[in-house]
């Protein structure tokens, strides 16, 4: 079969002589990289996933055994919308671009690269779960996590091949070329970084770091940039399932936890105890919120003034597509105290799609903490506040308790072991981190899930070992 065959896309690739050549580079040391750096101890083994191969409703989740090296990456774009028009900004109502505006070309580029750098990072980040999984149902949502990332970051390399020529390619090896982790050639963003080496980990990452993705690929998604909006708009019906995996691999584990609880002592039970469960919120939650960026920001007014990147739903939620003149209030610090400061609306919009973040991931709270109440528990888990634990933005290099207070910097380590994961939560974690891979049995720190994928049941072989 032909290369391009093989490879699924609504680009009309096949016709594209310069994309082939591009890609006829890239692919290779894709492969290389995916081998090098994905899934470790599982390529060759069946794994039962889903492969977009069209964008239809039948066709964009086709469910099968497949290698993952042979998972069938591909290149999709929602359905263009005819006549579609920028939505937000200076040349609101103007046709979109259907190529990259010169004077945007540089900022343009910094957002996908910013945003494909995540999706081979988080591939690398969870490279060594697979050995520990809790059972087959979760090893195969890794991997589908696994494959669909390195898809995004296909998405990411079709922009930067198809329209920013020469730079573009350089763009698209630099992110193959790129270590989470690593101090010589880190991955952009921080939260990228971090190890992500035991499953509650993972769960908080694809719970708190995923969700991040999304509302970044939200923002985008409304871009006037149309071949981009289209490509985040197909990556988010990917991504719902992503956060599906942290959402409910944490509240299973929740409500384990909580049924030891009534049993005796969590520890001696083999489970993971709560006060450990919320220091990793507390540790994922702060580095996703240092995703958005600063609070105050002068790229964020540019990027929508240019019509690259909107907000939140900014068609269905908003009235005024110009945000011109409004103004939005918010704590900053000065003197060392709190003060209350006005910030023109387009420098905020950092924050303000950050807001929107927070409110999605308390709806996640409300549902563990609704497990801990299903098992009549008292104890309930929070979010702690948005300027806790921050290493980006007003908040940076100042410290906060869990409810947002100004503290010294001494209380902060003196209390940190309350707040974060420390060493001994980490390796007790791992400690009861053991590989189940007999079909419908599971981990003792965790629930089973309430349904399998794609109507199997739990018992289902999901991976064939
Ligand atoms: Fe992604
Ligand atoms: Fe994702």
């Amino acid at each position: 079969m032909n290369l391009y065959e093989r490879i699924p896309n609504n680009v009309n690739l096949s016709e594209d002589k310069k994309l082939q050549r591009a890609l006829e580079k890239w692919l290779p040391n894709y492969l290389d990289w995916w081998n090098e750096m994905g899934p470790d101890g599982f390529q060759q083994k069946d794994v039962y996933l889903r492969t977009a191969i069209s964008v239809e409703p039948d066709g964009w989740a086709n469910f099968d055994f497949v290698k993952m090296p042979d998972y069938r990456w591909g290149i999709f774009l929602k359905p263009a919308e005819p006549d579609a028009k920028i939505g937000f900004g200076d040349n609101y109502g103007q046709p979109v671009y259907q190529e990259v505006p010169g004077e945007f070309r540089n900022a343009l580029r910094r957002i996908i690269v910013t945003q494909g750098d995540t999706e081979p990072a988080s591939v690398e980040q969870q490279r060594e779960l697979g050995k520990t999984c809790p059972s087959l149902y979760d090893l195969r949502n890794l991997f589908q996590v696994n494959v669909e990332e390195g898809r995004h970051l296909w998405a990411m390399v079709y922009l930067l091949q198809r329209y920013f020529g020469r730079d573009g390619r350089d763009e698209a090896d630099a992110l193959l070329e790129r270590r989470s982790g690593n101090p010589d050639k880190p991955r952009i963003l921080e939260a990228f970084n971090q190890p992500c080496d035991d499953w509650l980990n993972f769960f908080c990452f694809t719970m708190f770091t995923d969700r991040d993705g999304k509302y970044q690929l939200s923002a985008l998604a409304e871009s006037g940039f149309e071949p981009l909006a289209r490509t985040c708009q197909f990556m988010l019906t990917e991504e719902a399932h992503h956060m599906f995996v942290g959402d409910t691999g944490i509240n299973r584990t929740v409500k384990r936890t909580a049924q030891l609880m009534n049993q005796g002592d969590v520890r001696e039970l083999g489970g993971i105890p709560l006060d450990i469960i919320q220091r990793y919120i507390n540790f994922w939650f702060s580095y996703s919120l240092d995703l958005f960026g600063g609070e105050i920001s002068s790229n964020s007014a540019d990027f929508f003034a240019a019509g690259l990147k909107g907000r939140y739903k900014e068609q269905e939620q908003y009235d005024d597509h110009l945000a011109a003149d409004q103004i939005f209030d918010m704590k900053v610090v000065e003197d060392n105290q709190m003060k209350d400061s006005e910030v023109p609306l387009r420098n905020a919009l950092n924050e303000v799609l950050r807001g929107e973040y927070v409110k999605d991931c308390e709806k996640g709270l409300a549902r563990w903490n609704k497990s801990l109440a299903d098992e009549g528990r008292s104890e309930r888990l929070f979010l702690p506040n948005n300027r806790f634990h921050r290493h980006v933005g007003e908040y940076a290099g100042h410290y906060f308790d869990v409810e947002g207070n100004l503290i010294s910097k001494e209380e902060f380590e003196r209390r940190s072991a309350e707040w974060l994961p420390s060493v001994e939560d980490r390796e007790y974690v791992r400690s009861l981190m053991h590989p189940v891979t007999e079909p419908g049995k599971i981990a003792n720190w965790i629930a089973p899930p309430a349904t399998g994928i794609k109507g199997k049941p739990f018992e289902f072989e999901y991976v064939r070992l």
